[in-house]
């Protein structure tokens, strides 16, 4: 595809995975339209490219009437990243407010396809896996594209969300002609994450100097956290290569414990405490790791930071750029909240 001019639309552009894409689509020469109800995007992510009149902005609401059908109006790609979403304090606590994305996304595919857009791309998530699959940490699973299937039996509100969009994204490619895909992200990190995801959390802690240093859980949970710009990159190969509604797996296979990432960022930060263990906390499943031979195959992708790396630069930025007063009187409402 080539993006140059291309008119673009990023819902939920101001976020954190979106601003990266907004960046990227932005270098690539497209014609960028984001649409954010700063409900937990910050327009601080997008400053540079508005002041400079990069893009265009509109905040609000996409649930309100009319606005969907306003966002898509002219454009060729929509990619649908505008979503209720928080870390794994913020879904299994706030299960309403998830539910909404099924009326949100339904509005927005709606639109796209009676403006006839070429292409829509829908973030979705490796929630929409079957919890009973994620239970065991001793055992090696990855996660494949084609699990997701009867009986369904996706994590909380928001991965039935995520599900149910990907499903009714696919009916509308199979009844309209609608040309889509669905990438689902797993755990993603890098700058601009929140302090509601474990990475950035854990960053936070240490940047704090907390002892006892919290982590929830047991610590065993097994992640394969992917680098922000990894996800960005799938994303744009999505929306060049896929069609037909196909859900592609976007990350890494490295498999990481929690307690293994919190003794990481412990010592690259230099930061000597006892780690906490909080049982009662949520944790989620405590083995979700994709497999990503369906995007190799289809979108010719590999993930390229290595985790150790990637958490590295993260802590970087985030050290360089927090207020430690600001971070102290707020933390503990950031972890569950948006
Ligand atoms: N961060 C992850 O690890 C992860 C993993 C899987 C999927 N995702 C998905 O990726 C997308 C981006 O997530 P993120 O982590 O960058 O942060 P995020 O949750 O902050 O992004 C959502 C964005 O949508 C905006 N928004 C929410 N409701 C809206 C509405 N009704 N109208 C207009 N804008 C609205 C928010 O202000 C925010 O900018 C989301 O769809 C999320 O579900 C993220």
């Amino acid at each position: 595809m080539n993006w140059n001019g291309r008119p673009v639309l990023v819902t939920g552009g101001a976020s954190f995975i979106g601003s990266h894409l907004v960046d990227g689509l932005v270098e690539r020469g497209a014609s960028v339209r984001i649409v954010d109800d700063l409900s937990s995007g910050q327009l601080e992510n997008i400053k540079e490219h508005v002041d400079a009149g990069r893009v265009e902005f509109i905040r609000g609401d996409l649930k309100e009437s009319g606005l969907a059908k306003k966002a898509v109006d002219g454009m060729s790609v929509v990619f649908h990243l505008a979503a209720d979403h928080g870390g794994r304090g913020y879904v299994e606590l706030h299960q309403s407010a998830c539910a909404l994305n099924m009326m949100l996304d339904q509005l927005v595919f709606d639109a796209a396809a009676h403006a006839r857009v070429d292409k829509v791309v829908f973030a979705s998530s490796g929630c929409v896996y079957p919890n009973g699959l994620q239970t065991d940490p001793s055992q090696t699973v990855y996660l494949t594209e084609d699990s997701v299937g009867p009986p369904f039996d996706a994590d909380n509100m928001y991965g039935w969300a995520k599900l149910m969009g990907e499903m009714t994204l696919r009916a509308y490619c199979q009844d309209r002609g609608l040309g889509a895909a669905s990438c689902r992200y797993f755990t993603v990190y890098g700058t601009r994450g929140h302090e509601n995801h474990a990475v950035i959390a854990m960053i936070a802690r240490a940047f704090l100097k907390q002892d006892p240093f919290d982590v929830w859980g047991n610590g065993e949970q097994i992640r394969n956290w992917t680098h922000v710009s990894d996800i960005v990159a799938g994303t744009i190969l999505a929306a060049d290569r896929i069609d037909d509604g196909t859900a592609v797996n976007l990350g890494t296979m490295e498999r990481t414990r929690v307690i293994d990432a919190a003794r990481e960022v412990l010592t690259y930060t230099g930061h000597k405490a006892e780690i906490r263990l909080l049982l009662d906390k949520p944790v989620g499943p405590m083995n979700r790791v994709a497999d990503n031979a369906l995007a190799a195959r289809l979108l010719d992708w590999r993930p390229k930071v290595k985790f150790v790396d990637g958490l590295h630069r993260t802590i970087d930025w985030y050290f360089g750029s927090k207020d430690r007063a600001k971070l102290a009187a707020d933390l503990e409402r950031k972890l569950t909240e948006r």
